[in-house]
């Protein structure tokens, strides 16, 4: 086949939807120069052949970097990536939107940046992602801890009250943000509007950190993303459920919003890489333009219908219960948490991979966390529902409760410096028995699902050690004298 009729090819798939980073990587792909430039494995002649074969040739070659191929440039952002950008913004319903290297983790740490100074107070849940309070331990704000709702029959954080952020905001005059994560982990949402009634009456911005939500804006099922709620500023990680490669994420500055999305864009060049990979890039711009298209809505309402279909049949089996979505607060219908009488979530976890071969977002104490992606078929569902069911009928028995260790933190932190004042204070290591009594100098959130059980300046208490089985010593503040 000729370049030009690859070209033409090429034009037509991309007369639907728009995708400017992809279209500019297969422009540079069929009219290939020789290169002298990063990065060396030169379109992937240089890369280890093993490699080159199992990641295939192609993505070897289209393996570049901006400013070359007229890709355009990220930080500022020109040419394709610019308008993928802009894309991307009318697709999320923001004034503005970034692509992310480095995941959600680059946008909070970029929030955080932007948006506080050492001392600044800044209203934040306590189940916030570790990226959050990094992002607090570089600017030095100080973290307000708001606790969300406990349920604790499935062992897991619920939503945040306005009520409890009305609170909070009464009591500190002299707040930076708020920054709220929704929906958690295993999707339950807060109610965001009312929240962001409240911050305006304040004048505080609301930052939302919807890591796991970027899917909402393109399904009617599924609850209303903060954009649209008056959030100034929402994080999405495409790459979590929205169809784009690891690591790849965006941050929206919404509308009308109180940040000024240069200051963001100065905190990201700092943090960013200089070397943006173009495929990380393209693959924001072909998971935007999926969820645009016709297939991706379907492939979306599919991962609905399936998440549907899934808790219906789980209703039917005796031992084994889901998070309803109706069970009082409003939920993601596509993060199904489930839990089994008798078992606990670690060790339901270990059955589905051992004796099914199957692989769970995550599990912890009392339950896991399934979910329905945009490309489950049917077909994988039904496997699942059938592994459960064998489950359910089955008497496996629960080893892991025997070993009392503990996943989800749910405590309540004794703060007795700030967050960053301990994470730059002099340090020792200790035997974890010792360190009880004495004032944490590490961040401990293990991932999955990144929340913290002790932070630099926090009293280190008996109540902690379950959570710390994997760990022998702990880095506490040293003594003085
Ligand atoms: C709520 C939340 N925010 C931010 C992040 C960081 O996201 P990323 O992995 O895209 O850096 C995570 C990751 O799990 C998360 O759960």
């Amino acid at each position: 086949m000729t370049n030009v009729t690859k070209q033409n090819r090429i034009q037509k798939r991309f007369t639907k939807v728009k995708a400017p980073i992809v279209e500019a990587l297969q422009q540079a792909y069929l009219n290939p120069t020789y290169q002298f430039h990063i990065p060396g494995h030169t379109k992937g002649a240089g890369a280890l052949p093993e490699f080159k074969r199992l990641i295939g040739s192609r993505a070897l070659n289209i393996d570049t970097t901006d400013e070359f191929d007229n890709l355009g440039t990220l930080h500022p952002a020109t040419g394709p990536i610019k308008e993928a950008q802009e894309l991307a913004a009318k697709a999320f319903g923001a004034e503005k939107t970034f692509f992310l290297l480095n995941g959600s983790t680059a946008g909070n740490l970029a929030i955080a940046m932007a948006l506080t100074k050492k001392g600044q107070k800044v209203i934040i849940n306590r189940n916030c992602h570790r990226s959050a309070l990094t992002g607090m331990i570089i600017s030095g704000a100080d973290p307000i801890w708001v606790n969300p709702n406990q349920f604790e029959d499935w062992g897991i954080w619920g939503n945040i009250t306005p009520e409890t952020i009305e609170e909070t905001l009464k009591s500190h005059n002299d707040v930076s943000m708020v920054w709220i994560t929704n929906p958690t982990y295993e999707g339950v949402v807060s109610d965001i509007k009312s929240i962001s009634a409240i911050c305006k009456k304040y004048n505080v911005p609301l930052i939302v950190d919807e890591a796991h939500a970027c899917l909402w804006n393109f399904n009617e099922h599924l609850p209303t993303s903060a954009l649209k709620l008056g959030a100034d500023a929402v994080v999405h990680s495409l790459h979590k459920t929205g169809g784009s490669m690891s690591q790849s994420s965006m941050l929206h500055i919404a509308k009308n919003s109180l940040i000024n999305a240069d200051d963001v864009e100065k905190a990201l060049k700092l943090l960013h890489t200089t070397s943006p990979s173009m495929i990380l890039l393209a693959s924001l711009d072909a998971a935007r333009a999926n969820l645009e298209s016709q297939r991706g809505r379907k492939a979306l309402a599919r991962a609905v219908a399936n998440a549907k279909y899934l808790r219906k049949e789980i209703d039917k089996m005796e031992h084994i219960h889901h998070l309803r979505p109706d069970f009082g607060y409003k939920t993601d219908v596509t993060k199904v948490f489930i839990k089994a009488d008798g078992l606990s979530g670690k060790r339901l976890e270990s059955i589905l991979e051992i004796d099914f071969n199957i692989e769970v977002e995550s599990a912890s104490d009392n339950g896991l966390l399934i979910l329905s992606n945009i490309g489950n078929k049917r077909s994988d569902i039904e496997y699942l529902v059938k592994c459960l069911n064998k489950i359910d009928k089955a008497h496996y028995s629960d080893i892991y409760y025997l070993e009392n260790k503990k996943h989800m933190p749910m405590l309540t932190p004794q703060i007795k410096m700030s967050l960053r004042d301990a994470y730059y204070a002099e340090k020792e290591t200790l035997p974890k028995a010792q360190a009880i009594g004495r004032i944490c100098a590490e961040v401990i959130a293990e991932c999955p699902p990144g929340i913290a059980i002790l932070l630099p300046g926090e009293l280190i208490t008996e109540k902690h050690l379950p959570y710390l089985t994997d760990y022998e010593c702990i880095e506490v503040i040293k003594k003085e004298g």
